[in-house]
């Protein structure tokens, strides 16, 4: 087994990049003190002592992942893409090449062959999610916003209908309300709150009990939020089923790093990007669909694929019945068998360990970044989320604050982080609920944005906005996060201590 040792010193090899400008960051190579780190290191165990528990991740890691280290990235940023063991393109590569696969709308040879790991990968991710075959469907996808837009188009929202969400979602949660108007149904939301940006219960449960009898009711919301790691509370099916709605959980970016479990939870419509779980292949998601939920939703159109039979001459069509008549054209067959590989991946190393490790990583990480302390005392880092491991995931999203209270530009801040080779990502993250409850902007600031205007320029917006910002810098731990990674954002955010935002970074591009 690789000691994590062994893995701290295969960190280094790329010569580091020019450090431009007053604020150098910390490259690999520079970064310190095994000593340090290994002092760290025995407490962090001390203190999460399940992480013990983990280490078939550090041998993954070694074996599978060895770019990683070779090339001294510290990669952080699991919510935006999960990264491939090299086993997985090896297996995918040598079954393309060994065999003959033909487009599966056919009764030939090589479709037929081709048709048999197509259902073999849908029969695969029922089993990982447990999700009864008699219960649920599998509808394949480009992506998890593939899958959503799927809802959009094919709920029958109408007058009388309410489509109900979290602020917290992502874009592609919230344009569903884009079809719900077009539809007549009304929208509503539930909002966030700051600091932890989750939301009341007596205010879920208010909306919950709104649903209009006999109308069609969609209740949407995020598993896990990618803005802040938030877990909204799986309990919220039953409770929202109970009450007349139909439930539609995005479990984008809680897949990878939690089981759900779709024998005891059972939402009307789940969304899946399998990148965000095992890398690869990207292009690929699906929708998890309840069966008897799918019976309600009506395609806006047919296309080849979808049909069972159709005429020009009698203007007619018929879908074809299950998950076909849902996915447009030709799947990407070519690369769902490799959604069987990725699957396999993870559970031969165990979501459950997955999920163990990232929650001892999150929890060291946000300790240690809240209390990281300017000279003056004040706080370096302004936290937006949870600050305990209590019902969140591995995504932390923070503000660097100055000495005198002056944020940093987080996109200054992410390049700064490129030249220590170190992958965060800042912006909204698409989620601009959350960013808004995060970031204190209001309706009364944001609305004008949108009167009036047939294009609004970035910096119109700014000036609107009254300097506020607009983002923050994201974190996200997964599949092979480990302490080094933790330990080297740690240092990078403590260079930052004393240091006057205005000096910091202006060339950091
Ligand atoms: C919670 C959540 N939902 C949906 C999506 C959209 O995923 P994709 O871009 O793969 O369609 C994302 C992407 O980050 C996400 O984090």
């Amino acid at each position: 087994m690789t000691s994590l040792g062994t893995i701290f010193n295969r960190l280094i090899t790329r010569p580091a990049p020019a450090v431009r400008g007053q604020h150098a960051a910390s490259t690999p190579q520079q970064r310190p003190h095994n000593g340090q780190r290994a002092a760290a290191f025995q407490q962090f165990q001390r203190d999460f002592p399940a992480y013990a528990t983990t280490t078939v991740l550090d041998e993954l890691r070694a074996t599978e992942y060895a770019r990683l280290d070779q090339q001294g990235h510290v990669y952080l940023d699991y919510t935006g893409g999960s990264l491939y063991a090299e086993s997985q393109l090896r297996d995918h590569m040598r079954r393309l090449s060994g065999e003959v696969f033909g487009n599966p709308h056919s009764k030939n040879l090589t479709s037929l062959a081709m048709t048999a790991l197509v259902e073999r990968t849908r029969e695969s991710v029922l089993r990982y999610f447990n999700a009864s075959p008699h219960e649920y469907m599998v509808i394949f996808t480009p992506n998890a916003t593939g899958a959503l837009k799927l809802i959009g188009e094919a709920y029958p929202f109408a007058a009388g209908d309410t489509y109900l969400l979290t602020a917290d979602n992502h874009n592609s949660v919230n344009g569903i309300r884009e079809f719900a108007r077009t539809g007549g149904a009304q929208t509503a939301y539930i909002p966030v709150v700051a600091p932890e940006l989750r939301t009341d219960p007596c205010a879920v449960l208010a909306a919950l009990d709104q649903a209009q009898p006999g109308r069609n009711n969609l209740f949407a919301y995020p598993a896990q939020s990618n803005f802040s790691g938030v877990q909204h509370p799986l309990e919220w099916i039953d409770a929202a089923h109970a009450r007349g709605w139909d439930v539609l959980l995005d479990a984008a970016a809680f897949a990878p790093t939690n089981q759900l479990d779709l024998g005891r939870w059972q939402p009307d419509f789940v969304s899946i990007s399998f990148y965000k779980i095992f890398g690869y292949p990207t292009g690929l998601g699906c929708l998890l669909v309840r069966k008897h939920a799918a019976a309600k939703l009506r395609r806006p159109w047919y296309a080849g694929g979808t049909l069972t039979f159709s005429s020009v001459v009698a203007d007619g069509h018929y879908l074809t019945p299950g998950p076909a008549g849902f996915e447009d054209g030709t799947v990407n067959y070519l690369s769902i068998p490799a959604v069987d590989d990725g699957l396999h991946l993870i559970a031969s190393v165990g979501i459950a360990t997955i999920h163990t490790r990232v929650l001892c990583l999150t929890g060291w990480l946000i300790d240690q970044l809240v209390a990281l302390r300017h000279s003056n005392g004040l706080p370096l880092v302004q936290l937006y989320g949870p600050a305990s491991t209590d019902r969140r995931g591995g995504t932390i999203q923070v503000n660097f604050v100055d000495p005198d209270a002056q944020l940093h530009d987080c996109y200054q801040l992410e390049q700064l982080a490129n030249r220590a080779r170190i992958s965060l990502r800042a912006g909204c993250h698409c989620n601009p609920g959350a960013r808004e409850a995060a970031l204190g902007l209001t309706r009364a600031e944001l609305e004008p944005c949108f009167r009036n205007n047939d294009q609004l320029s970035y910096e119109q917006f700014l000036q609107r906005i009254a300097g506020k910002t607009t983002g923050a810098l994201r974190a996200s731990l997964g599949l092979v996060s480990s302490f080094v990674d933790a330990y080297a954002y740690v240092a990078f955010a403590r260079s930052f201590i004393d240091q006057p935002a205005s000096a910091v970074g202006s060339d950091a591009s």
